[in-house]
C-alpha cells in the first residue's frame, strides 16, 4: 500500500471534498495546549521540550478553569497562559468562547493543538479551523472504553491489560485516528485509583513521544492508519 509522504501537520488527510488548510510555517513547531486540570501531561511535554526530546515550543496554554494546575504550571515556567471563560454551557464552550479560542490559537500561530485533559467537547468551527492538527490523550486502549473514567470502565469490565492512547481529534468522542498507544497491565489488587495512577505515568511517556514524532514530521496518515517513520 502507498502511503502519502511523511510530514508535519496538516497531513494529507483523505477527506473527500474537503480542502486541507495551510498555516504559516514557523521555525519551531508551535504547540497550543488546552487543559482543565492539574496539567501533568502538559508538564511531561514541557519537560520533553526542555530536555531536547521534543523539538517544539509552547506557544500558548489555555484553560477553561481559572484556578487550574495547568495554568499555574505554565505560568511558573514563564509560558503564555490564559483563562478562557467557557460561557454558559457545562460540557462545551459557547459560540463566543469557541471563536475566542480559535482566534487566540491562530494569533499564536500554533502548528498543533494538544488537548491535555481538556474537559469540554470541541465543536465544528474549532475542528474545521484546525482540521488534522488536533491531538488528544485518552486513558484507555481505544476503541475500548471511550468517554469518562476510562480506567474505571476497564477495571469494572475485567480486562487484564489497558493503557493510554494518543489520537487525532475528530467530531466523535475519542474516535479519531490512533497515533500511539502504551499498555498498562491491570493487577488483581488494583483499585480505580492505583490503576489510574499507573496509566497516568504511561501517558507521561507516550504523549511527549507522539508530539515529538509529529513535530519531526515522522508521521504519515492514510485514512485511519497512522504510520511512523522507521527509526534508523
Ligand atoms: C489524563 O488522564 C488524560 O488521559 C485525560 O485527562 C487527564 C489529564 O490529566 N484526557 P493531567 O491534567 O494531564 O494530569
Amino acid at each position: 500500500m502507498q502511503f502519502p509522504p511523511f510530514g508535519q501537520p496538516p497531513f494529507p488527510l483523505v477527506l473527500p471534498g474537503r480542502s486541507v488548510i495551510q498555516m504559516p510555517v514557523s521555525k519551531l513547531f508551535r504547540l497550543g495546549v488546552l487543559g482543565s486540570g492539574q496539567g501533568s501531561n502538559f508538564v511531561a511535554i514541557a519537560e520533553g521540550i526542555a530536555s531536547g526530546q521534543v523539538p517544539a515550543e509552547v506557544a500558548l496554554v489555555l484553560s477553561d478553569v481559572e484556578a487550574s494546575g495547568i495554568l499555574a504550571q505554565a505560568r511558573s515556567r514563564g509560558l503564555p497562559a490564559s483563562y478562557l471563560p467557557p460561557g454558559k454551557f457545562r460540557t462545551k464552550l459557547d459560540e463566543e468562547a469557541e471563536k475566542s479560542l480559535v482566534a487566540q490559537l491562530q494569533a499564536a500561530q500554533v502548528d498543533l493543538v494538544v488537548l491535555a485533559g481538556f474537559m469540554r467537547v470541541l465543536k465544528n468551527d474549532f475542528l474545521r479551523a484546525f482540521e488534522g492538527r488536533i491531538v488528544n490523550i485518552h486513558p484507555s486502549l481505544l476503541p475500548c472504553f471511550p468517554g469518562l473514567q476510562a480506567w474505571k470502565q476497564a477495571l469494572d469490565y475485567g480486562v487484564k491489560v489497558t493503557g493510554c492512547t494518543v489520537h487525532f481529534v475528530d467530531a466523535g468522542i475519542d474516535s479519531g485516528a490512533i497515533i500511539g498507544q502504551q499498555t498498562v497491565p491491570v493487577l488483581d489488587h488494583d483499585t480505580p485509583e492505583t490503576l489510574h495512577q499507573r496509566i497516568h505515568a504511561a501517558e507521561h511517556e507516550l504523549y511527549p513521544r507522539c508530539v515529538a514524532a509529529l513535530a519531526r514530521g515522522d508521521i504519515a496518515i492514510h485514512g485511519r492508519r497512522v504510520v511512523w517513520r522507521p527509526a534508523v
